[in-house]
């Protein structure tokens, strides 16, 4: 076992990181997140993820959507407030989760680039990560942000975290330590490596293996519910790390809590994984 590698300690970091609500709490005690991606035909994955944030405990869900043809709102979920990119100022929000269904388009670049300049919390996932393993001007924004310390969480399953590395992804998958602890250095933030035995690392030489989840998660859309979840934490102001590391675990275990209950191994869907987050979070 790596000597740096910590066993996670989920009481004690629930405990720590979600105090009981005050009694006299308000929605900006919880945060607001603008989840930004969805280009055109791709708008369910950031609503995905932003349902999941609301079950996650953000006081305000925003979607900025890339693309056009967006919906005007999300019918079973009408607390979501949906807006083009570009008409929601995102240096007002306390996180941003950018890159979930955002296409690689000159648009989704400028906006990504805007989002790398402000100091909000940021979660950056999928196509915003295949951005930045192309455009070195974006990732030295990014490798910036992390200088000045600027809360940000990358979540790259191995062929994204491969494309950054400039490698592939069976070398990932060899030492996943390795990966996750490198990217998290380039570019002083947090890193959560995907899949089955998810890694966790920080800049600082932090770094742990997520205990929860299983093979149920192996269906499209379960990353966007994560990045909703961990982007919901960072509203929250939990710092990246914790954030990270409490988002993993509680997406992993109501996965195993629905595949207990008889909906998974096979055939979970994102969505029923986004309503589950709740439970999970309230029981512990
Ligand atoms: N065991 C435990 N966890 C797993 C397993 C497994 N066997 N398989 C998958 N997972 C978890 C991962 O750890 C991760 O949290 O499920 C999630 C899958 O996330 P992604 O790989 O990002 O998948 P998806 O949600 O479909 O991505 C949506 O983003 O990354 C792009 O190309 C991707 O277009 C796709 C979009
Ligand atoms: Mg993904």
């Amino acid at each position: 076992a790596d000597p740096a590698l910590a066993r996670l300690n989920a009481p004690a970091l629930f405990t720590r990181s979600f105090p009981a609500r005050a009694f006299a709490s308000h929605k900006g005690t919880f945060g607001s997140l603008a989840v930004v991606g969805g280009d055109t035909g791709m708008c369910g994955a950031p609503i995905l993820a932003a349902r999941a944030a609301l079950h996650a405990g953000a006081g305000k869900v925003h979607v900025a959507f890339i693309g056009a043809g967006a919906p005007p709102y999300d019918p079973p979920y009408p607390e979501l407030m949906l807006h083009p990119a570009g008409t929601l100022p995102l240096g007002t929000m306390n996180a941003l989760a950018i890159g979930c269904g955002m296409g690689r388009g000159k648009h989704a670049a400028e906006v990504l680039a805007n989002a790398a300049t402000l100091e909000v919390p940021m979660l950056v996932d999928a196509d915003a990560l295949n951005l930045l393993a192309h455009d070195t001007a974006l990732a030295d924004l990014l490798v910036k942000r992390g200088a000045a310390r600027h809360a940000c969480v990358l979540t790259p399953h191995p062929l994204e975290a491969a494309r950054l590395l400039g490698s592939d992804a069976t070398a990932v998958q060899r030492d996943r330590l390795a990966a996750a602890r490198a990217l998290a250095q380039r570019f002083g933030c947090v890193v959560v490596l995907k899949g089955a035995g998810t890694v966790i690392a920080a800049a600082d030489g932090r770094l742990a293996v997520n205990p929860t989840g299983n093979a149920a998660l192996a269906a499209g859309g379960t990353g966007d519910v994560l990045g909703g979840i961990v982007g919901a934490l960072l509203a929250q102001r939990l710092p990246a790390y914790e954030a990270a590391l409490a988002g993993v675990y509680l997406h992993g275990l109501a996965a195993d809590t629905l595949t207990h209950s008889g909906a998974g191994p096979a055939g979970l869907t994102a969505g029923e994984l986004a309503t589950a987050v709740r439970a999970a979070l309230n029981r512990l």
